[in-house]
């Protein structure tokens, strides 16, 4: 077993020490933040993920988790150091990369002996060369560092599961000892690894994420073409699913795609290609997409009832996502604004978003408009003019039409998520939009004027 620290207690760095110590590793988390530090001794997770509390207190009762604001004593005789610090998007698309350069400069003045410096960070294709040069040129003691790429591909909500089910383990290593090391620190884990050079590692990396966000724009831009032609997007995901290339994950239309991720690496590999006199176009494709998508609800129901002056309506989820308070490029931080803007009175429901929505957005009058937030969801309802849905939270999947019908005032449900019967809901007298699926009645659907049918002639 190994002795590591781990930088930065964000989503990456708090689970992967808690990962590592749950299979048997000896890890110390480092942190900037002593109060964070404290409540995380206090085995209380300053994330909401599954599972991952229950791990904190087990590992830490067991002794082999501890957390600390002192660098120096937990980097010093590390045999790995991993960096799980944010990245976070500048204005122009490139990543910051501030929190990595003072991390690596402090491990540059802590080591006393031979080790990896392992950076889980999603970073720019060549940055773990400038950060291996950079701690060479400001080490204190003559040891051996090799930097190692080790990208996750942890979805939130699900992170610790993600990390010790992972479906791979990427490894970007420049020498057979780091190579080596690296598959000893993962070996408790029995998982596949794959071993590239440190510049595939990290494109990896970037080119997982862009995929699956291109898969999402893709459905999504599928999706409102079905719309337009009478086909429902679900079906075809079916129908495409069974195609093992293709395969049937991330085919969901929606409000398009939010999170800490997708967003973020999409522009961030379109700037690289840019940097780099090349135009990466499909990415670009997927983040217009994405961009109209968050709005498309809004712009439909906006179109129909020309203004929201006056309108109560129910905003049934906030996160970017279930089973996170994570509001990171969130529909709802898209959708929100407008509304308000337009003097609606919102009335807003989410099971643990509400809080940190409630810090950009507080309670009361707002603009033209305002904005209550609401514990039980048929309070949002209750006498609403229309509903928006922008997270399938399982409190609102599990609402049947006949609550839309008995509590809102005007049963119009524009619903971002694809998550009820189109029939069921409209034979319950409800007027509802959804993603890229037919109309229940089959009048609705407009005539094939692009089909041209000639009668041979005989
Ligand atoms: C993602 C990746 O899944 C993970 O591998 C990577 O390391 C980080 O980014 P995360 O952002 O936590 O994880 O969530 P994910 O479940 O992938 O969803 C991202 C967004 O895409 C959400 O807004 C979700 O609603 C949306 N989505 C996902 C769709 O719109 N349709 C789908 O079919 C799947």
């Amino acid at each position: 077993m190994y002795k590591i620290a781990v930088a930065g207690t964000g989503y990456v760095g708090l689970v992967a020490g808690v990962c590592f110590a749950e299979v048997g590793h000896q890890v110390t988390c480092v942190d900037i933040d002593e109060n964070k530090v404290n409540v995380m001794k206090s085995g209380v997770s300053p994330i909401y993920e599954a599972d991952l509390e229950e791990l904190m207190q087990k590992n830490y009762a067991a002794g082999r988790i501890d957390y600390t604001t002192d660098y120096t004593s937990a980097y010093k005789e590390a045999d790995a150091i991993f960096i799980g610090v944010g990245t976070p998007e500048q204005p122009d698309g490139s990543a910051n990369l501030s929190y990595i350069a003072t991390v690596a400069r402090q491990i540059a003045e802590s080591v006393v002996k031979d080790c990896l410096v392992v950076v889980k960070s999603t970073v720019p294709v060549g940055t773990n060369d400038k950060v291996e040069q950079f701690i060479q040129d400001f080490l204190v003691h003559d040891v051996k560092v090799e930097v190692v790429s080790n990208p996750e591909f942890l979805a939130q909500g699900s992170a610790v599961h993600d990390t010790l089910h992972a479906e791979r383990i990427i490894i970007g290593t420049e020498s057979k000892w780091a190579e080596e090391l690296m598959q000893n620190i993962y070996e408790p884990f029995h998982l596949p690894v794959v071993s590239v050079n440190r510049r595939s590692a990290e494109m990896i990396k970037y080119a997982s994420n862009d995929f699956l966000a291109l898969k999402i724009s893709y459905m999504n831009d599928i999706a409102n073409l079905c719309e337009l032609v009478g086909a429902d997007i679900q079906d075809v995901a079916r129908g495409m699913s069974f195609d093992n290339r293709i395969g049937s994950k991330f085919l969901n239309a929606g409000i398009g795609y939010g999170g800490s991720c997708f967003p973020k690496d999409t522009k961030a590999l379109e700037y690289l290609a840019r940097q780099n006199g090349y135009e990466l176009k499909t990415v670009k494709a997927a983040i217009d997409v994405n961009k109209d998508q968050k709005t498309m609800l809004y712009k439909k129901a906006r179109k129909r009832l020309i203004t929201f002056n006056g309108l109560k309506v129910a905003v049934l989820g906030l996160t970017f996502k279930p089973g996170t308070d994570d509001l990171r490029e969130a529909a709802s931080l898209e959708n929100v604004p407008l509304l308000l803007e337009q003097g609606a009175d919102i009335y807003a429901f989410d099971p643990v978003g509400a809080e940190n929505f409630a810090r950009v957005y507080p309670e009361g009058k707002n603009g033209k408009g305002s904005i209550t937030y609401v514990a039980n969801i048929e309070h949002a309802l209750e006498g609403a003019n229309v509903c928006f849905i922008f997270t399938e939270w399982g409190e609102v999947r599990a609402l049947t039409p006949e609550t839309y019908k008995k509590t809102m005032r005007t049963p119009l449900v524009y619903d971002g998520r694809n998550i009820y019967n189109v029939e069921e809901m409209q034979e319950s007298g409800i007027e509802y939009h959804s993603i890229g699926r037919k109309p229940a009645r089959r009048e609705a659907i407009k005539e094939a004027k692009h089909v041209e049918l000639q009668i041979p002639r005989s």
